[in-house]
């Protein structure tokens, strides 16, 4: 008799384990970035599967319209966080070691499609060069460069930024 308590709350644990990956770990994870406990070690969101294709188109536009600025592989200008001479910003990386983490989606694409805001910096708008679905394109190139950490800060950041 005991031993089989002891044998069914084993299993009881492993499947709570086990219910913790894919989908419903996803679902569940707003919540629980709620409580600070959790935000220093938020639960591990298992990252979509890349589209390849999207992400290889992405990898091309960049290459063509946004690495002259923020380098070959996005990992931007050189003393990026200091003002450079005309008090402007260099072109901060894209690829996880810089901020653009940071920003849910809607702010990436925002950022994209029209630039610095007036005349304060160097990021030129891409409305106008650039579809909707390329620059989709491209957030997939970047998001695919980032590591598996500054991805799952991003995923919290951008679950609160849809509420
Ligand atoms: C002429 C240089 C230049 C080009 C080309 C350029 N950028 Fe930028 N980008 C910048 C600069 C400079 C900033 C910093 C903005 C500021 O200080 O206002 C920036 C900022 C950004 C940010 C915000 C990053 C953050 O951490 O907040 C994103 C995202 C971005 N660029 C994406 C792109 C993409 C995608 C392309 C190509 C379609 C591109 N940039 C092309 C210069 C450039």
């Amino acid at each position: 008799m005991h031993r089989n308590y002891w044998v069914i709350l084993a299993t009881m644990l492993l499947s709570a384990c086990n219910s913790g990956g894919g989908q419903d770990q996803a679902q569940t994870a707003p919540t629980q970035s709620a409580a600070p406990a959790a935000e220093q070690a938020p639960p591990f969101v298992p990252r979509p599967k890349a589209d390849f294709a999207q992400v290889r188109r992405g990898g091309e536009l960049f290459e063509k319209n946004c690495a002259v600025c923020h380098g070959q592989k996005g990992e931007g200008g050189a003393n990026w966080r200091q003002r450079d001479a005309s008090g402007k910003f260099p072109p901060p990386p894209l690829n996880g070691t810089g901020h653009a983490w940071h920003h849910p989606m809607k702010i990436l694409r925002y950022v994209i499609k029209n630039g610095s805001p007036g005349g304060q910096g160097n990021m030129p708008a891409w409305k106008d060069k650039l579809s909707d679905a390329q620059i989709d394109e491209i957030i997939a190139w970047m998001q695919a460069q980032w590591p598996d950490q500054a991805y799952q800060a991003w995923y919290q950041i951008n679950q609160r930024a849809q509420k």
